[in-house]
């Protein structure tokens, strides 16, 4: 899309990228962690390899999130690739909020590093300690992790994007604090 700027440039501009992220069809995982016992955990789409050596592994989370909050006051991360089969863990984790209820109270889970929520149905996961994160002013926060753990027993045929889009996210990015500090207010 190129052109005059203006509204309906950057909405086309807006659909455009929509497009290609939804043409590119991601993985989807199911990311948790842990702080001061309090669990989290929520389905993201946005997450990838950054590094072989050392090994490194990226995911971004949505400051409207619960998962979010409780990442920021966390160390740990493990990141569950679904099977495309998992349709009722992609429900619970990307359409329903931590905010409301206890998700870990509806699945199966054992403690893991530091005690962060390991699914008992996702043995393709990468359980890793933070050494990164930036927050550069957009709608998602990216936590960058060296993988302690790495479970990676083989036929995995992942859940996709167009196998999950339909789902009604808990939270949508939109819905993060504005302003993001109350002086900005
Ligand atoms: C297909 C799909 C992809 C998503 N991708 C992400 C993502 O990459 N990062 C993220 O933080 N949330 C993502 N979400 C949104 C969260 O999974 C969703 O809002 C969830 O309910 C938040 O739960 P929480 O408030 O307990 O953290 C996605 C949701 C769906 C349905």
């Amino acid at each position: 899309v190129s052109g005059v700027s203006g509204v309906s440039d950057d909405t086309e501009r807006e659909e455009a990228f929509g497009r290609l992220a939804s043409a590119l069809d991601p993985p989807m995982a199911v990311v948790t962690t842990v702080a001061d016992g309090e669990r989290a955990g929520c389905l993201v789409g946005f997450h990838a390899q950054c590094s072989v050596a050392p090994a490194r592994y990226v995911v971004w989370l949505s400051k409207a999130n619960h998962t979010h909050r409780i990442a920021m006051r966390s160390e740990v991360l493990a990141v569950h690739f679904l099977d495309r089969s998992q349709r009722e863990l992609a429900e619970l984790f990307g359409g329903t909020s931590g905010d409301d209820h206890d998700k870990f109270e509806r699945c199966e889970w054992a403690p893991g590093l530091d005690g962060v929520p390991v699914l008992t149905a996702c043995p393709h996961h990468v359980i890793g300690r933070r050494v990164a994160l930036l927050d550069e002013g957009s709608d998602h926060v990216c936590v960058v992790v060296h993988p302690v753990e790495v479970g990676a027993p083989g036929g995995l045929q992942p859940m996709r994007l167009s196998d999950a889009a339909d789902i009604d996210p808990g939270h949508e990015a939109e819905e993060r604090p504005a302003p993001p500090t109350e002086r900005a207010g």
